[in-house]
């Protein structure tokens, strides 16, 4: 294969380019080969392939706010340019995922300068802490030659936000308890700046009331938290509530704080669905599918980003809620239903959760019990109410509706199917079959996506991309309909 020369593009679409390649592990030259795979094999549009390419660039500039809207063809400066954040690192096992967090930051412009518990420093040095956020890295209060220079009351008042990750549970409680006996707890509560805290610990930890009554003061005195997610944690044979959001997680909760970015959904009401719905068979068991909420939550999160008011109706899902969205949890379909309804008028509604078609008839009161002789139960199955029809065929249906279609075999002609029988405006079509190809670990619960949206209009194809640049993506176009579309 020919090779290419990254060095030949212009600083802005090379700065846009590495920050694609890291979000998707891969090298510049391998990212830039995909879009142009994706191109020469008309999965950007037919027409004028290199402007799609182009396009396609400003738009997940746009939408994540590393850049305005492009008239004059040239990319502007990153969204976190010129922000300054005072980043703590405490001491527990997700210290390690600090090294790609700051390197998020520093790669959207963000000056980073950390600090460093000493419990930290048993988990990650301050040498990798340095090199990465280049600057020195602050780790003592008495220190004289930092306090001279610096000075503990400069840190805190010099940045625009700080930011704890991962908060441990003794920070939390310090925070909370207005103690000050190191350099990281006296920053923190002498900083007139907004806190950002993104906790990891222990689901047990996390759990105890004393954590909880904590976090319940700092929210109190206005301490925003990113997390934590449930899942596998770090510890073998441990999982429950505890983990710490993902690095892109707590960058988008730091984007919504500091407000950054171009706003094109400002005052635009959307709602979002997202994640499975669990049908309960009796109190223990349920019927579930394999729908993670990943790209429900990051639609929710990129629509937040662009300025909108954004309701997210969640099914059971193990990751955290966005940050900057209003989510709304739920367990069954007729929940849902009855939560989307609610939410009713909107400018858009996005159906991206898996909805279980059917639900047991009667669920029972009682665990059913195995009854030697008596075979299993039969089970009736009963339909559940279709969510995206009922509100594509509302008398208070929004401007733009649209419906994700998750499907093993014909795709296109049941997308088109549902389109027409569903009152959508656009159908997002994603094969979730093993064979799809997509990503190591297929769509349904994977990091990566490879969609087809379906209109009237005909049948547009996207190159496969991380589900948060689906989201960027997606974002940007329901941004550009809703300008068509007055209230
Ligand atoms: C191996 C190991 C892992 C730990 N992981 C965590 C953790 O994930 N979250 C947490 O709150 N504490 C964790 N701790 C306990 C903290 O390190 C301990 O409470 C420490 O005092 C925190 O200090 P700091 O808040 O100043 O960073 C861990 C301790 C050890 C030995």
């Amino acid at each position: 294969m020919a090779s290419i020369t990254i060095r030949n593009l212009d600083n802005e679409v090379k700065d846009l380019l590495r920050q694609l390649a890291a979000e998707n592990d891969r090298s510049m030259e391998e990212q830039a080969r995909v879009m142009i795979r994706a191109a020469v094999e008309g999965q950007l549009g037919s027409a004028g392939r290199i402007d799609q390419i182009e396009q396609t660039l400003r738009e997940l500039a746009s939408a994540r706010g590393l850049a305005a809207p492009v008239t004059a063809g040239k990319i502007m400066p990153r969204g976190l340019s010129g922000k300054r954040i005072l980043f703590i690192i405490g001491g527990g096992i997700a210290a390690y995922k600090a090294l790609d967090l700051i390197r998020r930051l520093r790669e959207r412009g963000a000056a980073v300068r950390v600090v460093m518990t000493s419990a930290a420093q048993e988990f990650v040095t301050t040498l990798s802490v340095g090199a990465l956020s280049a600057d020195h890295v602050f780790t003592e209060l008495f220190d004289r030659n930092d306090e001279h220079d610096v000075g503990h009351i400069r840190l805190s008042r010099e940045a625009d936000l700080l930011v704890v990750a991962p908060a441990t549970t003794d920070l939390m409680a310090k925070l909370a308890n207005g103690h000050a006996n190191d350099l990281a707890s006296t920053v923190l509560i002498a900083t007139d700046k907004p806190v950002l805290m993104a906790p990891a610990m222990n689901p047990r930890m996390w759990a105890h009331p004393a954590t909880r009554r904590n976090r319940a003061t700092l929210q109190k005195d206005g301490i925003a938290f990113v997390g934590p997610a449930r899942g596998e944690m770090a510890e073998s044979n441990e999982a429950g509530e505890g983990r710490m959001a993902e690095p892109l997680e707590i960058v988008a909760a730091i984007e919504a704080l500091l407000d950054v970015g171009p706003k094109p959904l400002s005052g635009r009401k959307i709602i979002v669905t997202s994640g499975p719905t669990h049908e309960p068979i009796d109190p223990v068991r349920y019927i579930a599918n394999r729908s993670s909420g990943k790209q429900g939550h990051a639609i929710a999160a990129a629509l937040a980003r662009l300025g909108a008011d954004v309701y997210l109706v969640s099914g059971p899902v193990g990751i955290a809620d966005p940050a900057g969205v209003q989510t709304i949890h739920v367990e069954r379909a007729q929940e849902m239903r009855d939560a989307v309804e609610q939410l009713l008028p909107a400018d858009a509604a996005v159906f991206v959760a898996a909805v279980a078609d059917w639900r047991t008839e009667n669920s029972a009161d009682e665990k059913i019990k195995k009854v030697a002789g008596e075979g299993p139960p039969m089970l009736r199955m009963v339909e559940n109410p279709d969510i995206l029809a009922g509100v594509g065929h509302h008398s208070q249906r929004p401007g733009l509706v649209i419906g994700f279609a998750a499907e093993t075999q014909d795709l296109l002609r049941n997308a088109e199917a549902k389109l027409r029988k569903k009152g959508a405006d656009l159908i997002v079509a994603n094969d979730v079959s093993q064979e799809s190809g997509v990503g190591p670990s297929g769509v349904m619960g994977g990091d990566r996506n490879r969609v087809r949206i379906v209109s009237k209009a005909g049948v547009e194809e996207w190159p496969e991309m991380s589900k948060d640049e689906v989201a960027a993506r997606l974002a940007a176009l329901i941004a550009e309909r809703l300008k068509t579309i007055v209230v």
